[in-house]
Formats: C-alpha cells, sequence, structure tokens
C-alpha cells in the first residue's frame, strides 16, 4: 500500500524528504511554493502536480499526509491547515518561533487525532540511537555536556534582520540556539530527560541575532548539563577538524558516555559515532555504527507511521518542549536569572 504525500514548500530541506519519500516508496501528488518557479521545476522533477497556493494541495482528497518544509514563521499556520484538512504531518523543525504558538499548534494536533512527527531527524543517526541503548548502562547521570559549534561567516552575521528568513529573528525565530542548537536540545532529551531550570548567556550580533549562548540546565534527574552553541568563525573546531563540533558528554556514577553526531548536509558520508567508559569492567568501547542517511530514517518512520495508525517519535509534545526550553534559555539571558522551564502535561 502507497502513502499519498504532499510538500509545502520546495527549498532545500524539501530535497531530503523526498529522497526518503522515494525510499519509502510513498506516492508524492502534489508540491506548494508561493515561489511559483519553484513549484514548477520541483514538479517537473518529480512528475507530479503543483499549486503557489499550499490551501489547493490541502484540498486534494487523495493526500493523506503533508511534509511542511517553509519558514519556521508559518509552520503554525501550515499545519494548522494540514490538520484541519485531516492530513498527517511530518513539520520541519523548529515546531514554531515562539512558546505561544507552539503550544497552539500542539493543542491542534491533540485535537486533531492526525499524526505530528517533528523534523529533528538527529534521533534516526544509528549512533544517537547506540547513545540511547547505551544510557541506562551509566546509572544514575551525575552531568553532561552539550555543544553545538557551526561555522558561521562574518557576511552570514552581517546579513542579520534582512530579507533571508533564517537570519531574521522574527521569521526564524532567533539564531544559533534555534537553528543549530534546536537539534542538540533535542537529543538532550531524548538521551537524558527533561530539564526543569535554566541559567543563561546569550551573546547577540548587533543586538540582532544570538551567535553564541551557554546554559546550566537543572535536569528533571536531579543533575546538571552544560550547554553550549556557537556560530564562530573557527573553521578547524571539532573532531574532523572542518568547524563542525556537536557532541553530547554524559556522565553517570558507573562511566561515560560521548556521542559525536554529524554535518547535516552530509548524512551519506559523515560517521557518527559513540564513546562509551564502562567502570564496571574498566573498558573503553568504541562504535561506529553503519551510516545510514537519518532524514531517510525520519521518512521512513513516520511513512510507517501513517501505514499503520502511529505513534510517532519525536512528536508534538517533543517540538512543544524544545520550544519551552528555546524560550527560557532566551529569557534567562535577557532577565539575568534563572528561569523554570514551562513543561505541559504529556498525554
Ligand atoms: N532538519 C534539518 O536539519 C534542517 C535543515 C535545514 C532546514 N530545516 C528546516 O526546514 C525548513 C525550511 O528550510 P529550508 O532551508 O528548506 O528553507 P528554504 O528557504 O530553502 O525553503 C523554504 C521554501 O518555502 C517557500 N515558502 C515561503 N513562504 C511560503 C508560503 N507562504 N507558501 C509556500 N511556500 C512558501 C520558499 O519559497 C522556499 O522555497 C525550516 O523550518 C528549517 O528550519 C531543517
Amino acid at each position: 500500500m502507497s502513502v499519498n504525500v504532499g510538500i509545502i514548500g520546495c527549498g532545500g530541506i524539501a530535497h531530503f524528504h523526498i529522497r526518503g519519500y522515494k525510499q519509502a516508496q510513498a506516492q508524492i501528488i502534489c508540491v506548494a511554493d508561493n515561489d511559483e518557479a519553484r513549484a514548477k521545476s520541483l514538479a517537473q522533477e518529480l512528475g507530479c502536480n503543483w499549486t503557489t497556493d499550499y490551501r489547493k494541495l490541502l484540498e486534494d482528497p487523495r493526500i493523506e499526509c503533508v511534509s511542511i518544509c517553509t519558514p519556521n514563521y508559518l509552520h503554525r499556520e501550515h499545519a494548522e491547515a494540514a490538520l484541519a484538512a485531516g492530513k498527517h504531518v511530518l513539520c520541519e523543525k523548529t515546531m514554531t518561533t515562539n512558546l505561544e504558538d507552539a503550544a497552539a499548534l500542539l493543542e491542534a494536533v491533540r485535537k486533531s487525532r492526525r499524526l505530528f512527527q517533528i523534523g529533528y531527524m538527529k534521533r534516526f543517526v544509528p549512533a544517537a540511537c547506540k547513545a540511547k541503548e547505551l544510557v541506562p548502562r551509566l546509572g544514575k547521570l551525575l552531568s553532561g555536556v552539550v555543544r553545538v559549534y557551526h561555522p558561521m561567516s562574518k557576511e552570514g552575521l552581517e546579513s542579520a534582520g534582512g530579507d533571508f528568513w533564517l537570519l531574521n529573528p522574527s521569521k526564524g525565530g532567533g539564531g544559533v540556539l534555534v537553528h543549530s542548537g534546536s537539534h542538540m536540545l533535542d537529543l538532550m532529551r531524548f538521551l537524558a530527560g527533561d530539564p526543569i531550570a535554566v541559567d543563561a548567556k546569550t551573546h547577540f550580533y548587533k543586538g540582532i541575532i544570538d551567535y553564541y549562548d551557554t546554559a546550566y540546565f537543572q535536569m528533571a534527574g536531579d543533575f546538571t548539563m552544560f550547554f553550549e552553541s556557537g556560530w564562530l568563525d573557527l573553521p578547524n573546531l571539532g573532531v574532523r577538524d572542518n568547524g563542525w563540533d556537536e557532541r553530547i558528554e554524559l556522565t553517570g556514577e558507573h562511566g561515560r558516555l560521548e556521542l559525536f553526531t554529524m554535518w547535516w548536509t552530509r548524512p551519506d558520508t559523515e560517521e557518527p559515532f559513540v564513546r562509551f567508559y564502562s567502570a564496571d569492567d574498566r573498558t573503553v568501547y568504541k562504535y561506529h555504527p553503519e551510516i545510514r542517511d537519518c532524514f531517510v530514517e525520519e521518512v521512513k518512520a513516520f511513512v510507517n507511521a501513517v501505514k499503520s495508525g502511529g505513534p510517532v517519535s519525536p512528536d508534538a509534545y517533543d517540538g512543544y518542549m524544545v520550544q519551552a526550553i528555546i524560550d527560557a534559555v532566551y529569557k534567562s539571558g535577557a532577565q539575568g536569572r534563572r528561569i523554570e522551564i514551562e513543561r505541559l502535561e504529556q498525554p
């Protein structure tokens, strides 16, 4: 049984979703983009319908599910419309650009009884799955470090606040914390549970966009995580000397786990890996799981959930929680004090 799909937003990330739908043998029926040339050219490539009005796509009764690949400030509008039209949704991260919209969208998902998966695809990196499997062997967690450095040119930062949505916080929702940090906040929750409060320092370029943030999270399990996200001109940092430094380190009573994640544009060639030190047998284990494209895995999981009736993971609650953490970090940085994370009840 093939699943029928619509794609809203035909830019960069849509191509990663399409790779997944092809491998899942799903049928792309229609693509939508308000830029006619983009919609038309992608439709020609795929041999499907196109429209500049996403509502038309949603009216097509053949379409069961949609990928929302538009800029962050449009996610709520597009996702709510899709759910109202009875479609299942795979929504790119971040869920929205602010906590109020995220709470409203979570509510809409709960009322709709449709599936809503959020695009934190790094959970599908085989090394992240291996890390998840190993966490219980650490025993009680004592502390952790989460770091994400991505290279960002001075010219990039100079253009902040302008036309490019990603570098305009009113459309993207923020800077490095949102665009690079959100994935690692999701992985932090995936592996170590939820934070309950945060003390943060945020650093803004020309008062417009955050390019470096640090945060101490008090975690629900009564331990501390140190988090750092940076768009820095330090081009040779990281385990591959390429300026992409993403890692999570967790220390527990029985050992230490280190997860080195990947360069997201090269999921087919980069090799995320895990190091695990077990105090029980005084041994360091190194795991190099096979390379798999986490975007393909993400989309395949979504298609399978649509076929079987769910559930999905990460879901709307996970999307909301990352948004709540981002919101708390910005508030803490602005107010110079500890902020509680606004958790909602998990159904
Ligand atoms: N998972 C990841 O690692 C990852 C990586 C990159 C981007 N993303 C996310 O994917 C989303 C899109 O990012 P991108 O890099 O593809 O951006 P992009 O700018 O390349 O593409 C966005 C597309 O949306 C279209 N669009 C804008 N307004 C629209 C509207 N009203 N109706 C229909 N289409 C509209 C634009 O014309 C453009 O083609 C964002 O939410 C971003 O955060 C995720």
